[in-house]
C-alpha cells in the first residue's frame, strides 16, 4: 500500500534557482520562500555554502539567510560541500544541512571537483563537525541511475556511496536521478537493494518525463520524502543533460487523488509558480501549472 502521509521536500530556491542563467535578485527568492512556507512546505531546502565561483546564483547566500523570516516549524535545510561551506553555514545559524556525493567518478571531478573516492575525504570531517553541533545532516547521491559521460550506473556503486554517507552519519539518504532518465522498474530495483527504506527520499529531474512515474513507484515501495521544486523549476549546471525537478505541482496533484496527505495548499502552490514563471519570463513546464493557471 501506499504511505498515508509523506513530506515534501522543496528544493525551487535551490535547485530551481541554481540553474537559472539569470542571477535572481535576493528579495524575489525570499518573497518565494515566504510564499512556499505560507503555502504548508514544511522543509525548504533555502540555498548552498558552495564557491561562488562555481554557483554565482547562489553567492547570496550569507544575506539570503540573514534576512530570511524563518517560519516556527518549517526547517530550512542549506547545501554544504565542506568545512568552509560548513563554517559558513554555521555562522549563519543554519540547523539542517546537505551533503551531495556523486555515484559516479566524472560526476565527482565536475562538480567537486574531487575523485570518487576524494568526495568522502571532504565530506567526513562536514558532518563529523555538524553532527557535534546538533545539526541534522542530509546526504545527497547523484547520477543514481545514469551519468551523461558514463552512461548508465551499476547499482553497487549508488548503494556503495549511500551506505558510506550513513555509515559517516548523514540521517537521510536523497537519490538523486541528476539527468532525469530513470523508469520504474529501475527505480524499484535500487530502492529494493538497501537494507531498509526508512532513510531513503527520491530526488527525480523530469527531463524525460518520467519523474512522477518514479515517485509513485518510490511511495509503493515505501519512501515518505519526496523532492520537488514548485513549477519545475531546477537542474544542475554541471549536467548540461539536466532539467528541472519533478514539479510540486504535479506531485501534489497525484498526491491528493491518491489521498496522501503532504501539507501543501495546491493554489497558492500554483499562484506562487505564476508569479515566478512572470519573474524568469518564461512558461513552467509543469502540466498541473498550466492547468490551473487560469
Ligand atoms: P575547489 O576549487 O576544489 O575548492 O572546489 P578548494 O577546496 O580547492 O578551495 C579553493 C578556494 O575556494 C579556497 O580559497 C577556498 O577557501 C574557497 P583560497 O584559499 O584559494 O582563497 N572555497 C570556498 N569558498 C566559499 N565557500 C565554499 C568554499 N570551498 C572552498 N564552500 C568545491 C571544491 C566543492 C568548493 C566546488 O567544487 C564547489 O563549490 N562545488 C559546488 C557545485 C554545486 O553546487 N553543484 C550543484 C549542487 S549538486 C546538485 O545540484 C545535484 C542535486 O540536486 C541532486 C541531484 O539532482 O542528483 C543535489
Ligand atoms: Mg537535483
Amino acid at each position: 500500500g501506499l504511505p498515508e502521509r509523506i513530506t515534501i521536500w522543496e528544493v525551487g530556491a535551490r535547485d530551481g534557482l541554481q540553474n537559472e542563467s539569470a542571477i535572481v535578485p535576493v528579495d524575489v527568492k525570499l518573497e518565494f520562500l515566504d510564499r512556499m512556507a505560507d503555502a504548508g512546505s514544511a522543509v525548504l531546502e533555502a540555498t548552498s555554502f558552495v564557491h561562488p565561483k562555481w554557483v554565482p546564483q547562489l553567492a547570496d547566500a550569507e544575506e539570503l539567510l540573514a534576512r530570511l523570516d524563518q517560519r516556527p516549524g518549517v526547517r530550512y535545510p542549506v547545501l554544504v560541500p565542506n568545512e568552509r561551506g560548513l563554517d559558513r553555514a554555521l555562522k549563519a545559524g543554519v540547523r539542517d544541512i546537505a551533503i551531495f556525493a556523486s555515484a559516479t567518478e566524472t560526476f565527482a571531478n565536475r562538480n567537486l571537483n574531487r575523485t570518487l573516492d576524494e568526495q568522502f575525504a571532504m565530506f567526513e570531517p562536514v558532518v563529523t563537525r555538524a553532527r557535534a553541533e546538533g545539526l541534522d545532516v542530509r546526504g545527497y547521491v547523484s547520477m543514481c541511475f545514469g551519468d551523461p559521460w558514463e552512461g548508465p550506473v551499476a547499482r553497487e556503486q549508488v548503494v556503495a556511496v549511500g551506505k558510506r554517507l550513513l555509515d559517516m552519519g548523514c540521517s537521510q539518504l536523497s537519490l538523486g536521478d541528476t539527468i532525469g532518465v530513470a523508469t520504474p522498474g529501475q527505480v524499484k530495483a535500487l530502492l529494493g537493494m538497501f537494507d531498509s527504506v526508512e532513510p531513503l527520499a527520491v530526488h527525480f529531474h523530469d527531463t524525460y518525463g518520467q519523474a512522477l512515474a518514479n515517485t509513485y513507484a518510490s511511495l509503493e515501495c515505501g519512501v515518505t520524502t519526496v523532492d520537488a521544486s514548485a513549477g519545475g523549476l531546477g537542474g544542475c549546471p554541471y549536467a548540461e543533460s539536466a532539467t528541472g525537478n519533478l514539479a510540486t505541482e504535479d506531485l501534489v496533484w497525484m498526491l491528493d487523488g491518491l489521498g496522501v496527505q503532504h501539507g501543501v495548499d495546491l493554489d497558492k502552490l500554483v499562484d506562487t509558480s505564476k508569479w515566478m514563471s512572470g519573474v524568469l519570463g518564461r512558461p513552467s513546464p509543469s502540466g498541473v501549472v498550466r492547468a490551473l493557471r487560469g
